[in-house]
């Protein structure tokens, strides 16, 4: 494994600081378009299935450039490779990390690939071609109306996302579920819709030992029991790297993954089958092959012109020069009415880290607080601050060109809006009444889809996942360990013991004081 130089170890670093203090905290937007009549041309970029605008953003080619050149120092581009060739580069839990695989087409070795890899590429296919046959099995299963997903986190944020997304191609007269929360509530509000015989409940967990996805299975398993369900092995499918945990549990349908695929990585694998069986196995396909294309691109493309490149420094530009602590997401589809959530996850869980690679505590900020809404709604809700709040918070946009619908009067004013959005953050209107001053210079980047289509979406998530990556390779951090949700799991497990037991030993005064409380 090489070793990288992280942001403020490279020469590049004081030269930003520098380049924030003399220009960058004073750019103002209008005046750079102004000056510069080449600016759209030059931040903006055509990127697989998409099209991106950065041109509205609080940098100019010099900031861009120098930001470059740090990634260059960090590395960057051989961190990638050694994540696209299969390398430990998860070292806090000495793995690979091997998602994009997941997305390769049969047969393609890279030059570089670490021995195994074209291997585990040919897992990958035989794995990926049952559980797809399964999947459109399942689909045409008139006998099949209600799907039901148990699973959190990484085994539920991204297939509930990409269904919700991909509505318009999913199976007539199949509904799709998902269930997350160990509150029975939320349970049971979905089992009360439900018939046994007509059910698939799909148990979605990479470690098959998350408690809250074991307390729904088992509910599940003795609901579908106590209605007279015998035929486990038809209305029960586990997706996981535990077959045989989900055996000993009783359910012996299973596709598998492997442990390289992080959770929140794994929309790509096995925990793909909900999805698979809403929109088919083509869809499912063109899902992995728009994944591909901007695995190819970010791999490929030089630096200037690499979509996740450029969103990755201007991450770091923007969370540690100018020190903005939040992202605002707003999709202007409403498919997209998960996006936040599955963001949240893939960049919080990914670069919310207080230290490096090596453990030392870090001098400087990662991962900002990524919040949003669908647009429309955000308007009508929280925009308010972003216009006139005392903080500057970048928003990024989506916005889909054509609908999946052909109700009249609707998408230009979805378009319409996130355009004016945009605009009016930038281009603030002066007022003497300071209420009604709105100081623009507000930035945003606009990332635009010709239409909501598997391949489209499947582009839009990896390009996610690969602007977290550099952000997280320029930090120096692990982005694929997750220690920060272990303690409240342990803590959780003793202190359900003490519920029962009142046993408030060795308790800070709060949660004793609280156990008692909610004891009655
Ligand atoms: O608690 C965090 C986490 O480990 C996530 O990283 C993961 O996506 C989620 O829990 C669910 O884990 P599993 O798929 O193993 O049930």
């Amino acid at each position: 494994m090489s070793e990288f130089l992280r942001c403020d170890q490279t020469p590049q670093w004081p030269l930003l600081k520098a380049h924030f203090s003399a220009q960058g905290a004073r750019l103002d937007l209008r005046q750079a378009f102004a000056e510069d009549t080449g600016r759209f041309e030059h931040f903006s970029q055509v990127a697989p299935h998409l099209f991106a605008d950065l041109s509205k953003n609080l940098w100019d080619p010099t900031t861009e450039a120098l930001l470059l050149d740090m990634g260059r120092s960090c590395g960057l581009e051989q961190h990638r490779d050694a994540m696209l060739h299969g390398e430990p580069i998860n070292t806090t839990e000495g793995r690979a990390v091997l998602h994009p695989l997941l997305r390769r087409p049969p047969g393609q070795v890279l030059p570089g690939d670490l021995p195994g890899v074209a291997e585990s590429l040919v897992d990958v296919h035989s794995t990926l071609d049952a559980m797809l046959s399964f999947a459109d099995r399942m689909r045409a299963d008139e006998g099949i109306t209600d799907v039901v997903n148990i699973g959190i986190g990484g085994s539920d944020l991204g297939p509930h996302m990409a269904v919700l997304a991909l509505d318009a191609y999913r199976a007539p007269g199949k509904r799709f579920h998902f269930v997350s929360n160990a509150d029975g509530h939320e349970l049971a509000g979905v089992l009360r819709l439900l018939r046994p015989q007509s059910t698939l409940f799909l148990v979605a967990s990479k470690t098959f030992t998350t408690a809250e996805t074991m307390t729904n299975a088992r509910s599940c398993l003795d609901w579908f029991a106590q209605r007279g369900g015998t035929d486990v092995a038809r209305h029960f499918v586990a997706l996981t790297t535990q077959v045989d945990a989900a055996k000993a549990l009783g359910i012996t349908t299973t596709f598998g993954f492997w442990e390289w695929v992080g959770g929140r990585y794994s929309l790509w694998s096995s925990i793909g089958l909900p999805l698979a069986i809403s929109i088919g196995a083509a869809g499912f396909r063109g899902l992995l092959a728009g994944g591909h294309a901007m695995d190819e691109h970010f791999r490929t493309a030089p630096l200037e012109v690499n979509l996740p490149v450029r969103l990755g420094v201007l991450d770091v530009w923007y969370r540690n020069f100018h020190g903005f602590t939040s992202r605002c997401v707003a999709p202007y589809h409403a498919g997209l009415r998960r996006w936040a959530a599955y963001l949240q996850q893939l960049e919080m869980e990914s670069n919310g880290k207080r230290v490096a690679t090596s453990g030392e505590a870090l001098v400087y900020a990662t991962s900002p607080v990524v919040w949003g809404e669908p647009g429309t709604n955000g308007q009508h809700a929280f925009f308010q601050m972003l216009h006139q709040g005392s903080d500057v918070l970048p928003l990024e946009i989506v916005a889909v060109r054509k609908p999946s619908h052909a109700l009249a009067g609707h998408h230009g004013q979805v378009l319409a809006n996130a355009l004016a959005q945009a605009q009016a953050l930038m281009v603030g209107k002066a007022s003497d009444d300071g209420h009604r001053h709105f100081p623009g210079n507000r930035p945003s980047t606009f990332l635009l889809l010709e239409s909501l289509t598997p391949e489209s979406l499947g582009a839009l998530i990896a390009l996610q996942e690969h602007r977290v990556f550099v952000s997280g390779a320029l930090w120096g951090i692990d982005s694929f360990d997750q220690w920060g949700v272990e303690l409240g799991k342990v803590l959780a497990r003793d202190l359900l013991q003490r519920l029962a037991s009142g046993d408030a030993e060795g308790l800070d005064a709060s949660t004793a004081g609280l156990l008692n409380r909610l004891r009655g």
